[in-house]
């Protein structure tokens, strides 16, 4: 019941209630195909470290973690996340609220039943919110991409980034799509742009 009114009274500050509407679409920050109960569908981002570090091929790996993504996790720890946690009454400390771990972490609020082993929160936005949950296409994907994208890999676009980059984010302040996706760029330097 107090939850309840705690959230009533988040809602009442927000133009719209629209922040408690995207709220309620727990897993619309996971990117793509949603992990299927049962399986071990997020593998984190150290499943992907060995064979994306070299510079030669792009080192995708080193320019995630030096990104806002890889430290997104973090940011749910800072007093500014505790700020905005407050203004939002929320019943939890924002590392533990599944009203900010849907955008702050892979998979959102993914059950425990689809993190493999090695998933680990406080790797935050990682390479499966972007490319989707790996456990089925990892092996897969070096040989034959066009099985891995079957198998859920996605080539994101737009429409995945704004899955977290929209006025459901309590300090959203908007999103220039071509600006963004320079700043996170990954390349393989031996392929042709896309
Ligand atoms: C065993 C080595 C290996 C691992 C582990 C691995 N990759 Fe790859 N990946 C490759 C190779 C090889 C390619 C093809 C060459 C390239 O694009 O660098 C590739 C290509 C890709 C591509 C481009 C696919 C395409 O359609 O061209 C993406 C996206 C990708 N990997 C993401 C990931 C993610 C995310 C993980 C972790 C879940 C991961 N990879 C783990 C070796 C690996
Ligand atoms: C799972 C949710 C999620 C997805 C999907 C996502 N982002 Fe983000 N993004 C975040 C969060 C959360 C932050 C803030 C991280 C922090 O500072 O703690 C962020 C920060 C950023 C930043 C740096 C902060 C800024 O505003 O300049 C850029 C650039 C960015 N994202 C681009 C993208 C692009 C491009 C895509 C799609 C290809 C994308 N993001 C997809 C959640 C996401
Ligand atoms: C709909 C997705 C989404 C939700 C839900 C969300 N965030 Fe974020 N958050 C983002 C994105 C994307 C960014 C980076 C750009 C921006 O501010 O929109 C971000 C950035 C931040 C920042 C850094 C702002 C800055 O520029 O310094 C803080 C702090 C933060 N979020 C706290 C929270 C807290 C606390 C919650 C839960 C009450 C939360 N977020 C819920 C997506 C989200
Ligand atoms: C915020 C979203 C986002 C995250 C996080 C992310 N990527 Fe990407 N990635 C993209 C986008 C956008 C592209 C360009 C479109 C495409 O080729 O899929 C891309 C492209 C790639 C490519 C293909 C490069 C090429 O030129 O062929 C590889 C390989 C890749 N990513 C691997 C990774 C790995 C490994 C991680 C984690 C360490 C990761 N990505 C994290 C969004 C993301």
């Amino acid at each position: 019941m107090k939850k309840a009114i705690c959230l009533a009274v988040a809602c009442s500050f927000l133009a719209g209630g629209a922040w408690l509407i995207a709220a309620r679409a727990s897993e619309s920050g996971s990117g793509g195909k949603k992990a299927s109960a049962g399986k071990a569908a997020y593998i984190g981002s150290q499943s992907c470290r060995g064979c994306h570090t070299s510079p030669g091929r792009g080192a995708q790996f080193e320019i995630w973690r030096a990104s806002r993504h890889a430290h997104a996790y973090h940011t749910l720890l800072a007093d500014s996340a505790k700020a905005v946690a407050q203004k939002l009454q929320l019943a939890q400390p924002p590392q533990e609220a599944p009203e900010c771990l849907r955008c702050h972490v892979t998979g959102g609020n993914a059950k425990p039943e689809v993190r493999g082993p090695k998933f680990n929160v406080t790797e935050g936005v990682g390479c499966e919110a972007c490319h989707g949950p790996a456990a089925e296409w990892k092996n897969v994907h070096m040989r034959d991409p066009e099985k891995a994208r079957a198998l859920g890999m996605l080539h994101p676009d737009e429409a995945v980034c704004r899955g977290c980059h929209n006025p459901g984010s309590p300090t959203f302040a908007g999103f220039d799509y071509a600006a963004a996706r320079q700043a996170i760029a990954h390349p393989n330097p031996t392929h042709a742009p896309k």
